[in-house]
């Protein structure tokens, strides 16, 4: 993202040197490849922005954020396990590449790697951050489980859809701005607002992700198109398909998301048209910009330059428009 430049090329250096360790390498290994492949790194980006906006040389969050990235890296690394993910970032997940066991260590590796980023700031900043971070994390463990509850349940409300995506993706995003204003001793105040800022275009962001989940093109999004439909995850599109549809479409939709098929591509084109045909698709475009006007808003109070709040609009505006 054009906005994230000037901070990706920083952190592209420190993410390359931040794992210097080599043995053993079958827990080694699997870290570097995941960092390597890289991802969008928008996390780690906003840290250093938010940091930059509220007054304070964006390197000395560098540290911060790495250890979200790092976090980050590691819920990718669980998260394609718990889902049975074959792809990410374009090439094989790490528990297909190698096995399930090196998936889980390597990734426990990687979030005490990530805590002991922290360990680069002075007591006061050291325990806001961790203390952040923890709370942080724990909500994303929260998440995740609700994510796989869900799976299994064929009555999922929107508001406990919201909540599940509130605590996998967006608290983490909310966290990496706070992050970067915590390490720039903003104002408690605007430490708040800028995650909730965070907060409400995670849960933007995150919607987006189900929904290029289903519309995404194969070619360019990275990731498995349709795993979401595989594993009956019960998304904004289902949700939104079951209360717009006809009672016929509802039907099947739920006889659907009941069955695990061996070839799923019937069933991911039947489901995909019905995302389509029932408005889902639609409302979920609707949802995606009233988050993000709802972050827009919050904007508004945070005490930083118009120019600012217009380069965090622009962020949240390309993250709605993104295919990958
Ligand atoms: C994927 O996050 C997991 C979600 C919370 C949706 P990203 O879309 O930021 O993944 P990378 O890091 O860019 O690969
Ligand atoms: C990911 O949600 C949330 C976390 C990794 C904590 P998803 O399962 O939708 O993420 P992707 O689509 O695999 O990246
Ligand atoms: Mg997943
Ligand atoms: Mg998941
Ligand atoms: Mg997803």
């Amino acid at each position: 993202m054009e906005i994230l430049k000037k901070y990706n090329s920083v952190l592209q250096d420190s993410l390359a040197d931040a794992i210097a360790i080599e043995e053993p390498h079958q827990l080694y290994d699997p870290i570097k490849y995941i960092l390597a492949l890289g991802g969008k790194r928008i996390r780690p980006a906003l840290t250093l922005m938010t940091c930059d906006f509220f007054g304070k040389d964006f390197k000395t969050a560098i540290n911060a954020a790495l250890a979200i990235e790092l976090f980050h890296n590691f819920s990718l690394i669980h998260d394609d396990i718990m889902d049975n993910a074959p792809i990410r970032r374009g090439k094989k997940t790490v528990h297909e590449k190698w096995d399930v066991n090196t998936a889980i260590l390597s990734g426990d590796a990687m979030l005490i790697l990530a805590y002991q980023f922290f360990e680069n700031y002075e007591p006061k900043i050291f325990q806001e951050l961790a203390r952040l971070f923890s709370r942080t994390a724990l909500q994303v463990c929260e998440g995740q489980q609700h994510d796989m509850d869900f799976e299994t349940r064929d009555n999922v409300t929107m508001t406990e859809y919201i909540h599940m995506i509130d605590h996998k993706t967006a608290v983490l995003l909310g966290a990496a701005m706070k992050m970067g204003a915590i390490v720039a001793e903003a104002r408690d105040i605007d430490k708040n607002k800028i995650y909730e800022f965070g907060r409400n275009l995670g849960i933007a962001f995150q919607l987006q992700d189900d929904y290029l989940d289903v519309f995404g093109n194969p070619e360019t999004f990275g990731k498995q198109v349709g795993g979401d439909i595989i594993s009956n995850k019960k998304t904004i599109l289902y949700l939104m398909a079951i209360q717009k549809g006809t009672v016929a479409e509802a039907e099947e939709l739920e006889h659907l998301f009941s069955i695990n098929p061996k070839n799923p591509e019937d069933k991911i084109a039947t489901v995909r048209e019905i995302f389509l045909s029932s408005g889902a698709a639609q409302a979920t475009r609707t949802e995606i910009e009233k988050y993000s006007v709802k972050a827009f808003a919050l904007l508004q109070e945070i005490d930083i330059t118009e120019e600012r709040k217009t380069m965090f609009r622009n962020f949240g505006n390309s993250l709605m428009q993104r295919n990958v």
